[in-house]
């Protein structure tokens, strides 16, 4: 529990899952034979993470996570049931390069989305795909918005990176 409150401290948000109903909208906006790298920004107890792994089994899913318990359950999770294309670090992804992504996922808090703007921009080639739940690239024109039909009316968001004279 200790461990969950200095995580939360630390990264500036708790390993809050992605809802059911969040993630039933969310998946069909990736096409299922995507192939190449999908990042999973802070991958939490890993609800999103297997689920994009088995969403787009052609493609590789690494999925970050600074916070020693959630990352722990992802560990025994993959062990328990095991997903080929998903590989966990432990590791804070704003450390970690993007070079290589097709497509990057995140829930995390607006904060987060504002340091993240330029290391997208920074290290992914325009048009690669970015989606985000619940929170925007404040001044990034989404692709598409949806609002999923939950409580809280919660917006998703498909990016494409802008090419730096756009
Ligand atoms: C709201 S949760 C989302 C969990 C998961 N993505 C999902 O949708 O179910 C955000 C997670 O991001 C993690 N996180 C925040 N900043 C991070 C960073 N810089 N590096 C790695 N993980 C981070 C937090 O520890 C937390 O577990």
């Amino acid at each position: 529990m200790l461990s969950i409150v200095f995580s939360t401290l630390r990264t500036g948000i708790s390993p809050m899952p992605t809802l059911g109903k969040v993630r039933r909208q969310l998946l069909p906006l990736i096409e299922s034979d995507l192939s190449g790298t999908i990042l999973e920004l802070g991958c939490g107890w890993g609800t999103l993470a297997f689920a994009l792994a088995d969403r787009c089994p052609r493609a590789r899913v690494v999925a970050f996570e600074l916070s020693p318990l959630p990352f722990a359950f992802c560990w025994l999770r993959q062990r328990l049931a095991p997903r080929s294309n998903l590989e966990l670090q432990r590791q804070d992804f704003f450390r970690a390069s993007f070079s290589d992504a097709a497509l990057v996922v995140c829930y995390l808090f607006p904060g987060a989305m504002t340091r993240l703007a330029p290391k997208l921009l920074a290290e992914l080639p325009p048009g690669t795909r970015v989606l985000s739940h619940t929170f925007a690239l404040r001044g990034w024109k989404p692709l598409r918005t949806l609002m999923v039909d939950d409580l809280y009316r919660t917006p998703i968001y498909l990016y494409a990176v802008p090419s730096p004279d756009a």
